[in-house]
């Protein structure tokens, strides 16, 4: 019988990520996030993305030709697969790992972003604000901050077509996602049951599981927040558009300065 080992947030997760994610359109991502830049920032060239997980998106920002990135995660598994990828195609996006919660990067920046629910891992009010300190120490006067968050009425809808998602990967892994929803407490937990085999399915090498529990916000939860920080909003954005939230938006932009 092969033990099941309980894994850290994204350390055994960070072999399948991409594949994991291979449905979301990061193309049509970063494009949206340039024209968020171009709109409230259009001569910005240093950027930091915080969360940036494997650096899909960092890696394609970097295609407009017109940024110096540096992408941080606060994974290092994570970090060390954008940066192959990075090496692959002779990339000079900076890949670092470092918690958004103690950014020590000795770099100021005219755009900071963070992207795909990054910041529905904080889970009090604290480190929300604790977040917005961290970015305001090494943006630039004038620079902009801009991330995105899930809002109850998203989970509520994803836990439909999320739950119970079985996949085979690279003849290697085996992945089964749960999602979970408990309204009351705004909580959305993703659990990840990874095994590794060799040759056949039923030559499990190890098996794994990461639990991810992230906490789910309503614009109105938020905005008093970042009341509390020194950032003020410029915008606050419908899912991927640049029409303004509202009551039913599944996920929120947010634009601050
Ligand atoms: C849903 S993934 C998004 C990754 C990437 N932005 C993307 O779009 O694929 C969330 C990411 O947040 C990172 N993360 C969570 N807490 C963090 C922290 N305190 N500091 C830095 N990164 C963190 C995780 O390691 C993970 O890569």
């Amino acid at each position: 019988m092969t033990k099941e080992k309980e894994k850290p947030n994204y350390s055994i997760l960070a072999e399948i990520y991409d594949r994991v994610m291979h449905d979301v359109n990061y193309v049509a991502w970063t494009d949206y996030i340039d024209e968020i830049i171009l709109e409230h920032h259009p001569y910005a060239e240093d950027i930091l993305e915080l969360a940036c997980g494997t650096g899909t998106m960092a890696l394609s920002m970097e295609e407009f030709g017109t940024y110096n990135i540096t992408a941080t995660d606060g994974s290092a598994e994570m970090v060390k697969k954008a940066q192959e990828k990075a090496d692959r195609i002779g990339s000079d996006v900076q890949f670092k790992t470092v918690n958004f919660l103690d950014i020590d990067l000795d770099q100021t920046f005219d755009v900071v972003y963070m992207v795909f629910d990054s910041l529905n891992y904080l889970h009090s009010k604290e480190d929300i604000i604790r977040l917005h300190e961290q970015v305001h120490k090494v943006l630039n006067p004038g620079g902009i901050f801009i991330y995105d968050f899930t809002t109850p009425r998203n989970s509520v809808k994803a836990i439909r077509y999320l739950n119970n998602e079985a996949s085979i990967i690279d003849n290697q892994y085996r992945y089964f996602r749960k999602s979970l929803y408990d309204a009351e407490n705004q909580i959305h937990t993703n659990r990840f049951e990874i095994e590794q085999f060799e040759g056949s399915e039923k030559n499990v090498l190890e098996r794994f599981t990461e639990e991810h529990h992230q906490k789910i916000y309503s614009f109105e939860e938020i905005r008093p927040i970042i009341k509390e920080t020194d950032f003020s909003i410029l915008k606050a954005y419908d899912g991927f558009e640049l029409k303004p939230a509202h009551t039913r938006s599944l996920r929120i932009t947010m634009v601050l300065q």
